[in-house]
């Protein structure tokens, strides 16, 4: 297969076995590119793309944009705090005005879940959904997927556990996709509290207990809490959360065997993760933002119909 079955990137739930495994190859061809010394191929010269984050990003955002410019595409940022949606005007209305200079694919981060698949029955152009609430983070799921399939050379049969804040995670449900249409298995843990009701129905296992959860796994991928989409309490205090659900190196060391410790950013240094984990040998972490760079050139490739 050298094209994608889908004309937007929306979610990991729309992407066929075969789309995730040609954006992946795809990726590495792009991964060599970028570690040579003119890190620059002209593939959409001709192409023109606007990033729109309507939400805060770091990673993400600049991760889009340098792929865009490694790839020779024209690019304009546009971020909602200092335009003109601050004075009414509606996601379309913004969106139609942005593609009327001439704008053929549109990368969007939006607080507000299913904000990239409405967009995309609306306007006429690529969409790419760079996280949209608490729904969907495919570029993340996608770079996720890469990296592990670098350190373990395959998916099938990997064991993978997703720490902490289940419930309000975009990155845990791409990453339930992603992982499952690879054919890896995925456990969930964290509090009771943080853990959706549907999530049996992903076939995805519940292990409240993290010692057990980290020697079930090959891979453990912890995440933050996200306090900015908590209305009320969830678990008593963060220092309990720690106690519970952080990872530490006296836990990591203790474990039968060594697992790959990931995390999606930003992280909060001393809650889910400590530093000495964070930045040890079995941390991943910058690997997963090198990664993200050929992930998403060759998303936006593909998507662009630029064959293989
Ligand atoms: N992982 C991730 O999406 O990070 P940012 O919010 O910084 O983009």
């Amino acid at each position: 297969m050298s094209s994608l079955s889908v004309n937007h990137l929306l979610g990991i739930k729309q992407l066929s076995k075969s789309d995730i495994e040609l954006i992946l190859s795809t990726a590495k061809n792009f991964k060599e590119v970028l570690n040579r010394p003119i890190k620059k191929v002209p593939s959409l010269r001709d192409i023109t793309v606007a990033n729109l984050f309507f939400e805060n990003s770091t990673r993400t955002r600049l991760s889009f944009e340098l792929a865009q410019k490694r790839l020779s595409a024209d690019v304009v940022n546009f971020s909602a705090s200092n335009s003109s949606v601050k004075k009414g005007e509606t996601l379309v209305d913004t969106v139609n005005n942005i593609l009327a200079m001439k704008v053929d694919i549109l990368v969007m981060r939006h607080a507000s879940p299913g904000a990239a698949i409405f967009l995309s029955r609306k306007v006429n152009a690529k969409i790419i959904n760079a996280g949209d609430g608490a729904h969907e983070h495919p570029t993340q799921a996608l770079l996720d997927a890469f990296s592990i399939q670098e350190k373990l050379g395959t998916l099938k049969g990997k064991k993978v556990v997703i720490v902490g804040d289940i419930l309000h995670s975009r990155v845990a449900l791409s990453n339930i996709f992603c992982l499952q249409k690879l054919g890896a298995e995925v456990k969930v843990c964290g509090p009771q509290t943080l853990i959706p009701k549907y999530i049996s129905a992903l076939g995805v296992a519940v292990e409240p207990d993290l010692r057990k959860a980290l020697e079930w796994c090959d891979v453990a991928n912890m995440l933050r809490i996200q306090l900015e989409r908590q209305d009320i309490k969830y678990f008593p205090s963060l220092r309990e959360y720690t106690m519970m659900y952080g990872l530490n190196k006296e836990l990591l060391d203790s474990l039968s065997k060594k697992i790959i410790v990931m995390h999606p950013g930003p992280i909060n240094r001393g809650v889910e993760i400590t530093s000495d984990v964070a930045d040890s040998k079995q941390s991943i972490i910058l690997e997963q933002v090198e990664n993200g760079v050929a992930v998403r050139m060759a998303v936006m490739f593909l998507l662009a119909g630029r064959q293989n």
